[in-house]
């Protein structure tokens, strides 16, 4: 049990350094970042605790193989030397979902296939019979990756992908993704530990990632896991979770600080209290419509985080965002860390900031490519920022962040 294996978390492209964080916070070992993910190693007690609780991973592989593949026949002869009777039984279900990046194949559903044909073929000779296919729900699910020709295959722990939190039952226009709004507070150092305002919060996907750190609730509690299904382990498994449930359930607790949200769209604020409910953490997030651009009310809110995920191209036709948000902040002295794209136009106008981005280069750095909105805009790294400071401003730096 105490045995240490391989494991690799997939997460959304940029976000892997944070990842890694939550994953060395968790007491994973060996941990390299990855593109697109990070491995680690760590007893099964430890993955199945991580699998629970992880809010920036989007799944949890078993690594089974690495194999240099070339052609049709190199892909089937790498999957079929794997041991794949110590995994399936003839009654099981499985599936293979592949993954392609600079690849000969240009068809995943061809890797996949091959893959699933090796499978099929190796049961048959080892146990006299195959498994079936079930791409719905199958009991095994299993991860292929093929970069160039390094083929990657691996068991997936979790199932259906983390990011399915469960809890967006209504959309707003271009929401977060549950797992990039976790990484995001992350980024921003938040604990649970402070007040939390999001002025233009849509369906809220910040703010009910924010209440459930400060809840301390394991993100993944409700679901059932891919590996209790698993013929060989999913007994051990349940087992193991049964406990890690109940504990994560015992540490809960209910938020010290307030999570307030804002958006001027009632029917965004209708969705984000939709959202918040049905993630069970109405409780624990006020909503308000309000327009960001006006003084909000948080004259009697406590010192905390001020986060946002503005439109990208937002920030271009609303100059005076910052100000505001500034104005905002001084309201609940020391309300901190404005997150907000900033074009080029802006940056003239707070020349004094230009200053200040050096200071706040690291978290620049940080900010995951993910973020930045794809066709038909155009991609363009430089224009999405992500700066940290504290309100109100330093004395003496008019309307300049001070390093938080
Ligand atoms: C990109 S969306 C936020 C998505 C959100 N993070 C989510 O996960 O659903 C930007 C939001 O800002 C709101 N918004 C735009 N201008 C605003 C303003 N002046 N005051 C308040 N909200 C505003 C929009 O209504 C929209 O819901």
């Amino acid at each position: 049990m105490s045995e240490r294996l391989q494991f690799f978390a997939t997460a959304a492209r940029g976000t892997e350094p944070l990842l890694a964080d939550e994953l060395a916070e968790f007491g994973a070992k060996k941990i390299r970042q990855d593109r697109g993910g990070v491995r680690f190693a760590a007893n099964w007690n430890e993955a199945l605790r991580i699998c629970l609780w992880t809010r920036i991973a989007m799944r949890v592989l078993h690594p089974l193989g690495e194999f240099n593949a070339r052609g049709a026949q190199g892909l089937y002869d790498a999957a079929r030397s794997i041991a794949w009777e110590d995994h399936l039984t003839p009654e099981s279900t499985f599936a293979v979902e592949a993954t392609l990046r600079d690849s000969e194949h240009t068809h995943s559903g061809f890797v996949a296939l091959k893959v699933k044909d090796a499978i099929a073929d190796r049961l048959r000779e080892k146990l006299g019979r195959r498994p079936n296919v079930d791409p719905r729900h199958p009991d095994v699910s299993i991860a292929v990756h093929l970069s160039k020709e390094k083929l990657s295959i691996g068991i997936d722990l979790v199932g259906e992908a983390l990011h399915q939190r469960g809890y967006r039952v209504h959309s707003s226009p271009a929401p977060l993704k549950t797992t990039l709004a976790a990484a995001l507070l992350r980024a921003a150092g938040y604990t649970g530990q402070e007040s939390l305002v999001d002025p233009m919060c849509g369906s809220g996907t910040i703010l009910i990632e924010a209440a459930s750190i400060a809840a301390n609730r394991a993100p993944n509690l409700q679901r059932k896991l891919g590996v209790e299904r698993w013929p060989k382990r999913g007994k051990e498994a349940s087992a193991i979770l049964d406990e890690l449930r109940a504990e994560a359930i015992a540490a809960q607790r209910k938020p010290a600080r307030p999570i307030i949200g804002f958006d001027r769209d009632a029917d965004a604020v209708r969705a984000a209290r939709q959202n918040a409910a049905a993630g069970k953490l109405g409780g624990a997030v006020r909503l308000e419509v309000s327009d960001a651009m006006q003084p909000l009310p948080l004259e009697a809110v406590p010192p905390g985080l001020l986060i946002t995920n503005p439109h990208r191209r937002w920030a271009e036709r609303n100059e005076d965002f910052l100000l505001q948000a500034r104005r905002n902040a001084a309201a609940a002295p020391r309300l901190a860390d404005v997150h907000s794209c900033r074009e080029p136009r802006l940056r003239e106008r707070f020349p004094s900031q230009t200053h200040q981005r050096t200071r706040f280069l690291e978290w620049s750095n940080r900010v995951p490519a993910a973020w930045i909105p794809r066709a038909p805009m155009k991609r363009d790294p430089g224009l999405l920022e992500c700066s940290r400071g504290v309100f109100p401003p330093a004395r003496g730096g008019a309307g300049c962040f001070r390093d938080g």
